[in-house]
């Protein structure tokens, strides 16, 4: 009995978690996006540019695409990429991916973003950048361009 209290009891704090998500730092438009579609099903822990143990997140502008592999994506589309700390389980950084019409035309109109957990507060910090601050991101997303700059490799996971 006390541990079906105490599996109700983290039930509930994991709920409050969850609702209190919402307060996490992120831009309004984007502290809902556990309820996107994930583009993983198993996290992933291929190697890349990005550290290991990932989760891809996108939005239903986004998935369009995703699903009829028909690019360029459309404007208002989203990617966002979570990073876990595999020493102690947190989120502790969303890379992110957006469409914005005539933002950066000679790069397929993506702007690149980087959040980071910070320590103290818990909260995200950074944004969204300049097209001038992401080339390190456009340089490698320029090799997948026949997918609109997406790399989508994880969809297999
Ligand atoms: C050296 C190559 C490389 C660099 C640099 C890089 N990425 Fe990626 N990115 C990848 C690969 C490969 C994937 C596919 C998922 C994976 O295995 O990590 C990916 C996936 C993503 C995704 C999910 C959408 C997709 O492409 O399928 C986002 C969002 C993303 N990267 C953002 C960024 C941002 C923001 C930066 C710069 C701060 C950046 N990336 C820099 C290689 C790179």
């Amino acid at each position: 009995m006390k541990r079906l209290i105490g599996l109700v009891i983290g039930l509930m704090v994991f709920g409050l978690w969850v609702v209190s998500a919402a307060g996490n730092g992120l831009p309004d438009d984007l502290a809902g996006y556990l309820s996107w579609h994930r583009g993983n099903s198993q996290k992933s822990f291929a190697e890349s540019a990005h550290p290991i143990a990932k989760d891809i997140y996108f939005n239903d502008t986004a998935a369009e695409t995703v699903m009829s592999k028909n690019f360029p994506y459309a404007e208002g589309t989203v990617f966002l990429k979570e990073r876990t700390d595999i020493e102690t389980l947190m989120v502790s950084t969303i890379y992110g991916m957006r469409k914005v019409a005539g933002f950066d035309p000679a790069n397929g109109d993506w702007q690149y973003a980087v959040f980071e957990r910070e320590g103290s507060s818990g909260k995200f910090m950074g944004g969204w950048m300049e097209s001038s601050g992401s080339a390190m991101c456009i340089g490698c997303h320029t090799t997948s361009k026949d997918k609109d700059y997406t790399f989508l490799t994880y969809l297999a996971n």
